[in-house]
């Protein structure tokens, strides 16, 4: 007998079968799907939303990625590198409103001035704050040495998107050399998860050639991996990028949120203690994107605190939000309204890694 959508959301264990057809859910059976997804989410990391104070360091990249706005090729930008005084400013706020934790995040640079220049902002920031700020890196592909050095100085977390973990789509996606290897990213993020990070991957949503069945099995390699954290949002067409020129055969936008919501659900009933970013892609297209993510089974914001005047160059896709620096970096009270709350000073470290580490 067919199983029904309900059958399926009642299920202890999901098929590649029966998540395909959760993420096709239409908008009706969505809603079973969303209030699935809250249930766990309450049940298991209950209705804290974590802050990550988000630093862009440097839109300087060695790679050449075929959707990233920040690609070495494309000419159209203004490159930047923060200082560390810069870096330093954006890490007092921080530490001073409150936050707990934030992520520095990077282009890619794989080289010894550029895993020293790490060593030494850690270096800086964990005697500026005393050690009460727990740091994600998002610096790329690294050798295991600067991963591991990089731990030892002082950062907690490390993100590294697979991006998607289908190698023909990959490759679809990057360059085809060895700079952009499948298998070196994969290998790079299991290195990652030998170590004492908490371990974060994600993929985007809604890329040119991407199926369903792709999206199911990104959620089943996230769970194969035993990842701690992810961040995943949908795929914004970028017009210095070569991969634009497929944009006529894209999802419309609205469904890749959609899309993205469900993804977001999905993963929360497969992996019910990780930490699930809302990322800032979702507030691109939609105001309270991020808002509907958290109800979708998100439990972490990543407020944008890089300094306001080299934001506008770290253009990964277009329409990226800017808030004026005047402007509520944090959605409390829209969260408050849905029965969620801001974690002020609480590092929420994900509850898996803690388990896995039995550091609770
Ligand atoms: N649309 C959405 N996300 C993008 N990223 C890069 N380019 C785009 C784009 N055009 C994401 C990638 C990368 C992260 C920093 O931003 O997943 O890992």
């Amino acid at each position: 007998m067919k199983q029904t959508f309900t059958d399926i959301l009642k299920k202890e264990e999901l098929s590649r079968d029966n998540i395909i057809t959760l993420l096709n859910a239409n908008s009706e059976d969505s809603k079973l799907l969303f209030a699935k997804s809250e249930e766990i989410r309450l049940k298991y990391v209950g209705n804290k939303v974590y802050l990550r104070g988000l630093i862009e360091l440097s839109n300087i990249c060695g790679k050449d990625c075929l959707y990233c706005g920040i690609r070495k090729s494309n000419k159209n930008i203004c490159r930047y590198n923060l200082t560390d005084e810069e870096v330093l400013k954006s890490v007092k706020y921080a530490y001073e409103n409150n936050y707990a934790s934030l992520v520095i995040q990077s282009g890619e640079l794989e080289n010894k001035a550029f895993a020293e220049r790490i060593n030494n902002l850690l270096v800086k920031i964990k005697k500026l704050t005393k050690g009460k700020l727990h740091i994600t890196l998002s610096c790329g592909e690294q050798s295991e040495d600067t991963y591991l050095k990089w731990n030892k100085n002082g950062a907690n977390r490390y993100l590294l998107r697979i991006e998607s973990s289908t190698k023909e789509l990959y490759n679809k996606i990057h360059p085809n050399n060895k700079k952009h290897s499948f298998e070196k990213r994969i290998e790079a993020l299991n290195a990652l998860r030998k170590t004492d990070y908490q371990t974060g991957t994600g993929i985007m949503i809604g890329l040119p050639f991407q199926t369903i069945g792709n999206l199911a099995d990104d959620l089943l390699f996230m769970r194969k991996v035993d990842i701690d954290m992810v961040g995943m949002g949908p795929y914004l067409e970028q017009k210095d990028t070569p991969l634009y020129d497929f944009r006529n055969t894209l999802k419309p936008i609205e469904e890749r949120f959609f899309l993205t919501l469900k993804m977001i659900a999905v993963l929360r009933i497969l992996m019910k203690e990780i930490n699930i970013a809302a990322t800032t892609a979702l507030e691109a297209i939609e105001n309270k994107g991020r808002e509907k993510a958290v109800k979708a089974g998100a439990n972490v914001i990543m407020p944008n605190i890089t300094p306001a005047i080299y934001r506008e160059n770290y253009m990964i896709y277009e329409n990226k939000p800017l808030p004026s620096s005047s402007e509520i970096l944090v959605p409390e009270k829209n969260l408050n309204k849905i029965g969620y709350k801001i974690g002020w000073g609480e590092f929420g470290d994900s509850a898996h890694f803690c388990k896995r580490f039995k550091k609770k």
